[in-house]
């Protein structure tokens, strides 16, 4: 076991990386050079990489792919993914063209309102702290003008402020429960600034005219977004569903519409068809700059306010018409943050021509939408693993070290046959044998 180390982060990038390999690796040159082979060769891509987080020693890289031809309320974008995994690009291109061909998807952002807390213990009267709270709600809110007052000009800001009487649930808890607008930006910095300056003036004001004790346990804001809801659908004829996999659409729309009733009552299923929505949310996310992991908890919380996980996609089949939709908070920015900061961050920004956060959840809610269609309309008819093996050839392939000659040939075989793992080491074994 290595001796624990102080003042690490105190270490130059070079001292740190010395550490590390003279304490874990046993071939220390090829651990060296692997982490020197991953910096930018520019200084100052690299600087600020290295400035993002503490202690970095090199770059983690995940491919960027983009999903072009998706028909978003009749305007064409090319979707930026940042995933590894290999078939979620391609599905989500299928799905795009698929429906390009059928009038496109259709969004619509229903409410944009975020959520921050000061949670605080009270061991008074609740009506003594009621009046107190009502008689020094504007002083808040005016106490927090130097923080606001560019969001306010923008038109955002403090959307209200309650008190939250949750003793019911633990002793003396309470809570001042704050709403926002933060328009194009996420908002965490603004709403958490906002949350601790409500903290420091409560708590101040408390002392001078409460006669009980009033303690603040935290301010923050929560990821959990329920009024910031986006709503994405693509709808058809039934027959128009017709298509190269896709004989008959009548038995297509009722399976494909039985397997979403399956995850909106089965949560074991709908854990997984919802991690499917997750490949295509997460990897537009990620290209965006935005923070991934609110975005999952957020996500998983909406998905079980009623009491059970259930499935975030729906669909029905009235009049003839197949219609899928989705419905989920996503709480996402286009200034700020590392929207600004990271090169390809401005490029996928760009390549989206330049949304609001508007435009961005509802974009992020069609790639969410796609993949789930492509999950469920693969599952339904020929089953996951044809397209999942077929893109994990070169996964295989790679893994093997194979040439481009040797890559070329086996793609080729496993066109007309079925991928395996030990079909594909068989084929390799077979070539280098001749
Ligand atoms: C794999 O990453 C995602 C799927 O399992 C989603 C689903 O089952 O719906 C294919």
């Amino acid at each position: 076991m290595p001796n624990a180390i102080s003042g690490f982060s105190k270490l130059t990038k070079s001292e740190k990386i010395e550490w590390l390999i003279g304490t874990y690796f046993s071939d220390r040159e090829a651990a060296r050079s692997l982490v020197e082979q991953y910096w930018n060769a520019d200084e100052n891509i690299q600087k600020l990489h290295d400035e993002f987080i503490e202690n970095t020693i090199t770059n983690y890289y995940l491919p960027l792919g983009v999903a072009p031809n998706f028909l978003i309320n009749n305007k064409l974008y090319t979707i930026p993914m940042a995933i590894e995994e290999s078939s979620v690009v391609a599905a989500a291109s299928k799905a795009a063209k698929f429906w390009l061909d059928r009038g496109g998807f259709k969004a619509e952002v229903i409410s944009t309102e975020k959520i921050g807390q000061v949670h605080f213990a009270y061991n008074g009267s609740f009506n003594n702290l009621q009046s107190f709270f009502e008689s020094i709600k504007p002083k808040l809110i005016e106490d927090t003008k130097a923080i606001t007052k560019n969001m306010e000009r923008r038109g955002g800001g403090i959307l209200d402020i309650e008190l939250r009487d949750k003793t019911e649930d633990l002793e003396n808890y309470y809570q001042l429960h704050a709403t926002f607008e933060t328009l194009d930006a996420m908002g965490a910095n603004f709403i958490n600034s906002c949350l601790e300056q409500f903290a420091k003036t409560f708590k101040q004001e408390a002392e001078k005219q409460l006669n009980s004790e009033l303690d603040v346990v935290m301010s923050i804001l929560s990821n959990y977004v329920p009024n910031c809801l986006v709503r994405a659908e693509v709808s058809c004829p039934i027959e128009d569903l017709k298509s190269k996999d896709i004989s008959n659409p009548k038995l297509f729309a009722q399976k494909f519409k039985q397997a979403v009733n399956i995850a909106e009552v089965e949560p074991y299923r709908a854990v997984t068809h919802n991690k499917g929505i997750m490949n295509g949310i997460d990897a537009v996310v990620l290209a965006t700059g935005n923070d991934f992991r609110a975005v999952e908890a957020g996500v998983h919380a909406y998905a079980s306010k009623d009491g059970s996980y259930k499935s975030l996609t729906h669909c029905s089949i009235e009049n003839n018409t197949f219609r899928f939709w989705i419905e989920i908070p996503l709480a996402l920015g286009t200034v700020g943050g590392l929207t600004t900061l990271h090169p390809l961050v401005k490029f996928a920004l760009e390549m989206l021509e330049n949304p609001t956060a508007k435009d961005l959840m509802q974009i992020v809610a069609v790639a969410g939408l796609a993949q789930n269609f492509a999950a469920v309309k693969s599952l339904t008819t020929t089953g996951i693993q044809e397209g999942h093996m077929k893109m994990h050839l070169l996964n295989i392939l790679n893994q093997f070290e194979a040439t481009s000659e040797e890559k070329k040939k086996i793609v080729e075989h496993f066109k007309t046959n079925v991928v395996t793992h030990s079909a594909v080491v068989e084929a390799i074994e077979k070539i280098r044998k001749i």
